[in-house]
């Protein structure tokens, strides 16, 4: 009997006995698109695996004195905003079934917490997640599955203005400061019913980083081509996230065939008998 699937980087290895190959999943989209909504919903799916979810915003480089004086001026949305030698590192670690510590990052001070780190233990499927967790080559070919959480760039906007004024201890000026024009346009009018008038004035005395946008447009967006799904409307699309989760258990089923059966082995596509 010979089992559809793999491509060659998912193949358990002629020593598959000894350390399944953990199957590793990235997620990427825009800032508040839904990337860590929807893996709650594929690790909520999964209980019956043990999955581990690695964010991408845990490898930011803390600032040093003087980029924190001028945070304003500071882009957290290109690419070398991450350490991602370090991510790398961690996923090769995590891939070959070791534990490892991943630090904790600090919305509120952008700094690393210098004396705690979170314990990540090896476990069936890993899962990655960041807005630019496509950008890096390496870190994109140790991926079995590439998903994409496509949500329109206003209703991001308006979730990440919720979301960092209550959570990321942020005033609403700060975080317009990193939108652009058109972002703060969709926000004003279509949450808050603010009249146009009041807009343009308010407008007048913000001061706008523009980096969040034109970033997405620079580094988010063209990596959107690397992904293998692509889900509209992120967290609401429960039928893209159950496609996703049987394709996942349907491969780690095919894992564990190959780890009790060694002889049997898997082709692309089709079964043969
Ligand atoms: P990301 O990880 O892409 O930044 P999150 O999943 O953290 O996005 O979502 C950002 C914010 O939007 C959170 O406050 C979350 O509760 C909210 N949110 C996410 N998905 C939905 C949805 N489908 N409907 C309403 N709010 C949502
Ligand atoms: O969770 P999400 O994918 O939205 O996180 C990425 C966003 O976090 C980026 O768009 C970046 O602007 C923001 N960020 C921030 N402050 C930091 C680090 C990142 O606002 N210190």
């Amino acid at each position: 009997l010979r089992l559809p699937t793999l491509d060659s980087s998912d193949s358990p290895s002629a020593d598959s006995t000894s350390h399944k190959q953990p199957f590793v999943i990235g997620v990427s989209g825009g800032t508040a698109s839904g990337k860590t909504t929807v893996c709650d919903m594929i690790i909520q799916q999964l209980h019956d695996h043990r999955v581990v979810l690695v964010n991408q915003d845990s490898f930011y480089r803390g600032l040093t004195e003087d980029e924190l004086r001028r945070v304003h001026e500071y882009n957290f949305d290109h690419p070398e905003a991450f350490d991602t030698e370090q991510l790398l590192e961690c996923v090769e670690t995590l891939k070959s079934g070791q534990p490892v510590h991943v630090p904790i990052y600090d919305f509120k001070t952008h700094q690393r917490c210098s004396d705690s780190f979170r314990q990540v233990n090896a476990s069936d499927v890993i899962i990655l997640e960041g807005i630019l967790i496509f950008h890096d080559q390496r870190v994109r070919s140790l991926m079995n599955m590439k998903i994409f959480v496509d949500t329109d760039a206003d209703v991001r906007l308006a979730r990440r203005i919720r979301r960092d004024t209550v959570q990321r201890g942020r005033d609403i000026n700060s975080v317009l400061e990193q939108a652009s024009f058109l972002f703060l346009l969709c926000l004003l009018m279509s949450y808050h019913h603010v009249d146009a008038c009041y807009f343009a004035k308010t407008m007048l005395s913000v001061q706008y980083a523009k980096f969040v946008k034109p970033a997405f447009d620079d580094f988010v967006l063209p990596s959107k081509k690397y992904a293998d799904v692509i889900i509209p409307r992120g967290g609401d699309n429960h039928v893209a996230i159950d496609l996703i989760v049987q394709h996942i258990h349907t491969k780690l089923g095919q894992h564990d065939l190959c780890k009790i059966y060694p002889n049997v082995y898997v082709i692309h596509s089709t079964f043969q008998i």
